[in-house]
């Protein structure tokens, strides 16, 4: 019997997984294992040693009990320990980021555009993009059959519906909703639409923002200084700006407004093809017979107004040499903007 015990306790022992625990315990405890069959024994003994045999054999089969209870705790704890180890989650990993949106480089230039006019008091003002005839050309005083409508080659819906050529079309429009009324200060951003051949620096379709003043005593100052506080906060405080004369049929009189070049500071080079002068928008004072088809007296009133291409002030803030980049939305080229928000 004590043979017995001290083999079991060692099986026990030496046992270094469940199942070879379980076969151990088969061993000794089953049905038909070494300790029933010491009990079985019982039955060649005289009576009188029957029941301390018998206790014995109990106190045996307890113990044996007892450690296969300690073991087998011991052993699962070493299975939940080992699974553990493995699922182990490395958290000094670095994570996958999610690839996250940027605002487009036009959004950018035309969001910082507009915040320098809000910040000036100007209102922010919208038109459609499918224009009448009437708002994109006649109410800017080019009328039907005008060789000045040469200038805008059109796409035309019909003839009375075209898709405007430029946001001096909410520029009328404007006129005529403030119904005579001044101080109208309003920047107008908008898809403009041209009938161009695409190439790198031409698009069919491009974005422009009107600016439009109008109120008494408004001077050809106001619009200089304006532009060149404008220049200034786009390409830097050292910028100024140079007017050159140039015709529109809506400003009078109009001019070209360049602006000192942002990369070699007015000395020449490529970006300004060696000028020292970049041209980014046209201007003048709105033409009297615009004002007056919109029902003010330009006796008593003037205004001015500029056109800018915000394609073409991206292109030289980012140094960016084709357009097309702008809408052909490449991830690689639209995620580098991601440090200009
Ligand atoms: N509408 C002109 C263009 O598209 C730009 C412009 C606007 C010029 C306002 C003068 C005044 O070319």
């Amino acid at each position: 019997m004590e043979k017995l015990r001290k083999d079991g306790l060692e099986a026990i022992q030496a046992c270094t997984n469940l199942s070879e625990l379980g076969n151990v315990r088969n061993e000794y405890l089953s049905k038909k294992g070494l300790v029933s069959q010491l009990m079985l024994q019982m039955k060649d003994l005289p009576a009188e040693e029957k029941p301390a045999f018998g206790s014995k054999v109990n106190e045996l089969k307890q113990s044996l009990e007892n450690a296969f209870k300690l073991k087998e705790q011991e052993l699962e704890d070493l299975k939940l320990n080992e699974q553990l180890k493995l699922g182990k989650i490395d958290i000094t990993l670095p994570s996958s980021l999610p690839r996250v949106g940027t605002l487009h480089p036009l959004t950018v230039v035309q969001t910082e555009i507009e915040q320098f006019f809000i910040g000036m008091g100007y209102l922010v003002e919208e038109g459609p993009e499918v224009e009448l005839d009437y708002y994109n050309f006649e109410r800017a005083n080019i009328p039907q059959n005008h060789p000045a409508r040469d200038m805008q080659d059109t796409f035309y819906i019909n003839m009375e519906w075209l898709l405007r050529t430029h946001t001096t079309a909410i520029q009328t429009r404007t006129l005529e909703a403030y119904k005579g009324e001044v101080p109208i200060k309003v920047i107008c951003p908008g898809k403009v639409y041209r009938k161009d051949d695409d190439d790198a620096t031409h698009s069919h379709q491009f974005v422009q923002m009107e600016g439009l003043v109008v109120g008494e005593r408004i001077s050809m100052s106001d619009l200089k200084g304006t532009l060149e506080k404008l220049a200034k906060h786009m390409f830097g405080d050292a910028r100024v700006i140079r007017f050159r004369p140039s015709y529109f049929q809506f400003t009078e009189p109009s001019v070209e407004v360049d602006v000192s070049c942002h990369i070699c500071n007015g000395k020449g080079c490529p970006t300004c093809k060696h000028t020292g002068w970049i041209e980014i928008l046209g201007a003048g004072m709105v033409h009297p017979n615009v004002l007056r088809m919109a029902g003010f007296d330009p006796e008593k009133v003037s205004g001015f107004a500029f056109g800018l291409g915000v394609e073409r002030v991206a292109l030289l803030k980012y140094g960016i040499d084709d357009i097309r980049q702008f809408y052909t939305n490449d991830l690689r080229f639209l995620s580098t903007f991601r440090r200009f928000e």
